[in-house]
């Protein structure tokens, strides 16, 4: 019998944004436990974090792959690392823990290149490692109604998806008053700042939604908000899925008075949906000829399976930790039944994989490609 999980993190260290989310749902039904870490290119922050969480000195590690290498060497070693330090570093990290059977949590946009997203995702299939990426957004209890909805014909045939994710936190030329942020340097990020940050959310709940797959996109990136920005802060991008239906998605950093409204509206022959991340509990559907509805997670209504998502009763707010809570139920499920030697069914691995971040990251480079050549349409695969 497995008892609990052990994980260790790359990145997270104290006073980072996504860390403490990653921590607190990794734990929070109790199948995991964090013992290791490399939490800062500052090995001094990383001790700081360690002593801060209750860790054994001899855990702390000062970077990746001193970490890997150690903890495959323990009987006691980690399970599974979670990486969520900026984009660039995703890649190395990954490797390192899969070449030593590790299995892998990474954070989006799964790598910089679409070459090193490809190598992980075949590496994580030749060991048999599980592998997710925390898209997390979709283990919302509204989002996984949204997409029965879809699967059970409620709305129809999709013919029209709209979706945007604006931002306002890069309106202003925040690089000339202090700190350059890692997410504006192309050497931290990668080849795009917005479209990786926040496009490929819209990229991930739409197609997890939906199920339809991009068979060629358009897109105009701009670097707006800031003298000699290299890197785009705006996107918008028109999409062609293989099914015939069509999209139209915007993504931005520089929308005054927006904070985190990621929103997908979904338009079928026979009604509507539409979801926003902060309103994640209600799904407002319209269906041909009748009146919207607002429709709550913890109803009657919605599908069970939807509801199954839903920790409190209908009413209560939940929303990002809870959403990562159930992103590290799944995870954690499938990994201890893996760990017995069972088998997995495509419900034990409800979650955004390898495969999802693969996606992801070809997502980013064909919106820069396609916009670097004139905004032409270009091919996803
Ligand atoms: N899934 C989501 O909804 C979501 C939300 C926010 C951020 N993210 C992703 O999480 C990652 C981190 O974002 P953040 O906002 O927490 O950034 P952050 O700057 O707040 O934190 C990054 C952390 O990584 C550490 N770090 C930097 N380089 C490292 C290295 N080489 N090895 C180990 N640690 C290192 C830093 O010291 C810091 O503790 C990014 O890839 C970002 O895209 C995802």
């Amino acid at each position: 019998m497995v008892d609990v999980l052990r994980f260790g993190m790359v990145g997270g260290g104290l006073g980072s944004y996504i860390g403490q989310v990653h921590r607190k749902g990794a734990t929070f039904d109790e199948q995991a436990r964090l013992v290791a870490g490399s939490f800062s290119r500052d090995f001094q922050r990383t001790l700081q974090t360690g002593q801060r969480l209750g860790l054994d000195r001899e855990r702390l590690y000062r970077d990746h792959n001193e970490m890997a290498e150690q903890e495959a060497a323990r009987e006691d070693g980690i399970d599974y690392v979670i990486i969520c330090s900026p984009n660039y570093a995703h890649y190395a990290a990954a490797k390192a823990f899969l070449e030593r059977g590790i299995h892998v949590v990474c954070d989006k946009p799964l790598t910089v290149t679409v070459e090193e997203a490809e190598e992980l995702a075949q590496l994580a299939q030749e060991k048999g490692l599980l592998f997710a990426v925390s898209y997390a957004y979709a283990q919302c209890p509204a989002v996984k109604q949204a997409q029965l909805m879809v699967q059970n014909g409620d709305i129809g045939e999709i013919q029209v998806v709209m979706a945007e994710y604006p931002m306002g936190w890069l309106a202003a030329p925040v690089e000339q008053e202090g700190e350059v942020p890692w997410r504006t340097d192309p050497k931290q990020s990668g080849i795009s700042n917005c479209v990786g940050d926040i496009g490929t959310h819209i990229e991930n709940t739409v197609a997890y939604i939906t199920g339809l797959e991009i068979e060629e996109l358009c897109a105009r990136l701009d670097n707006f908000g800031g003298d000699n920005r290299p890197l785009d802060t705006n996107a918008h991008v028109l999409v062609k899925y293989k099914s015939g239906a069509v999209g139209n998605y915007w993504c931005s950093q520089v929308a005054i008075g927006y904070d985190n409204p990621l929103k997908v509206r979904i338009f079928g022959t026979k009604g509507t949906i539409e979801w926003c991340q902060e309103f994640p509990n209600h799904l407002r559907v319209a269906k041909l000829g009748q009146p919207p509805q607002m429709l709550a997670k913890g109803q009657e209504y919605f599908y069970p399976q939807a509801n199954e998502l839903a920790r409190l009763g209908a009413g209560h707010p939940e929303g990002y930790y809870e959403a990562f809570a159930n992103f590290y139920r799944a995870f954690n499920g499938a990994l201890l039944k893996h760990k017995q030697g069972l088998e997995l069914t495509s419900e034990d691995l409800d979650f955004p994989d390898v495969f999802a971040g693969l996606r992801g990251v070809k997502f980013i480079h064909r919106c820069v490609e396609s916009s670097k050549r004139g905004s032409v349409w270009v091919k996803f695969d």
